[in-house]
C-alpha cells in the first residue's frame, strides 16, 4: 500500500495568527522623553508599531519598552484601572493608559504621550507623585472618633452611606488634581483629590473630624481656589463627580452642616 505525504494545510492556530495580524494596523506613538541622566530637556520621540488598535495605550508602552526601547519608564501595577499608576496625558488629555484603546484615539496619527502636568517630572512618564500624597494625607483620610471603642460594628443607615458614596470610588491616580489650572499655577493648592477624599470622611456619619478637615481646608490654599472649571470632572476615570463635592464642601464650610 503506498501513501503519499501530503503537506498540511494551516491549521486554526495558524488561521487564527493570520486573522490576528491581519486586524493589526501601523500606530506612531509621540513619546515625551526625560532622562536627566543624559539631558536636562525633555524631548518628543516616535515610534511606530504593529498593534491591534483593540489594544490599550498600555499594551503599547510594554510592546515599546519590551522590544523596541527598554529604557522607556513609566508606572503601571495592576493594568486594570484600579491601582491608579498610569495616569498620564494621552492625545493632550488625561487617561489611565489602561482604560485608554488605541482605536478611541485616532491612531491614523501619531498618539501623543506624555506625563500628567504640575508635578516635577523624575523620568519619562514618571513623576514625584510626593506632594500630591502629602496633600492627601493632611486632609486626615480615616475614620476620626472620640469615645470608647464600640463592642459592635458602627451602624450606618443606608441614606446616609450613600453621602459619600461616590467619592469612595477615587484610586488617587492624580488625573483631577494634574488636569486642574489652578493647581498648574500654583502647586500649593491641595487639588481636587485631596478634597475628594477629605469629602469621603466629611459626609460620613460615622466620623467625627468633618470640622478639623473643614478648617484644613478653609485656608488660603484649600477649596475656596478652586475656580469650578470641571476639568477635574471630565479627567476622573472613575466618573467621579469631583467638582460636585468640591462644592459639597464648599457649602458645608458656608452652613456648618454636613
Ligand atoms: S477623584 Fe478621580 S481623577 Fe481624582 S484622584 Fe480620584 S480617581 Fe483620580
Ligand atoms: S495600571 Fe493600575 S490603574 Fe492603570
Amino acid at each position: 500500500m503506498s501513501s503519499t505525504l501530503t503537506k498540511p494545510g494551516p491549521g486554526p492556530e495558524a488561521a487564527a495568527g493570520t486573522s490576528a495580524a491581519a486586524h493589526k494596523i501601523t500606530a506612531t506613538f509621540r513619546i515625551r522623553r526625560y532622562d536627566p541622566e543624559v539631558s536636562d530637556k525633555a524631548v518628543w520621540q516616535d515610534f511606530t508599531i504593529e498593534i491591534d488598535p483593540k489594544e490599550r495605550v498600555l499594551d503599547a508602552l510594554h510592546q515599546i519598552k519590551w522590544d523596541v526601547d527598554g529604557t522607556l519608564t513609566f508606572r503601571r501595577s495592576c493594568a486594570h484601572g484600579i491601582c491608579g499608576s498610569d495616569a498620564m496625558r494621552i492625545n493632550g488629555r488625561n487617561r489611565l493608559a489602561c482604560k485608554t484603546l488605541i482605536k478611541d484615539l485616532s491612531p491614523e496619527k501619531p498618539i501623543t504621550v506624555e506625563p500628567i502636568k504640575g508635578m516635577t517630572v523624575l523620568k519619562d512618564l514618571i513623576v514625584d507623585m510626593e506632594p500630591f500624597f502629602q496633600a492627601y494625607r493632611d486632609v486626615m483620610p480615616f475614620l476620626i472618633t472620640t469615645g470608647n471603642e464600640p463592642t459592635r460594628e458602627r451602624r450606618q443607615s443606608a441614606a446616609d452611606r450613600e453621602r459619600f458614596d461616590d467619592t469612595t470610588k477615587c484610586i488617587l491616580c492624580a488625573a483631577c488634581t494634574s488636569s486642574c489650572p489652578v493647581f498648574w499655577n500654583d502647586g500649593q493648592y491641595f487639588g481636587p483629590a485631596a478634597i475628594v477624599n477629605a469629602h469621603r470622611f466629611i459626609f460620613d456619619s460615622r466620623d467625627e473630624g468633618g470640622e478639623q478637615r473643614l478648617e484644613i481646608l478653609n485656608d488660603k490654599d484649600g477649596v475656596w481656589r478652586c475656580r469650578t472649571t470641571f476639568n477635574c470632572t471630565d479627567a476622573c476615570p472613575r466618573g467621579i463627580e469631583v467638582t460636585k463635592a468640591i462644592q459639597e464642601v464648599k457649602k458645608a464650610l458656608i452652613t456648618r452642616r454636613f
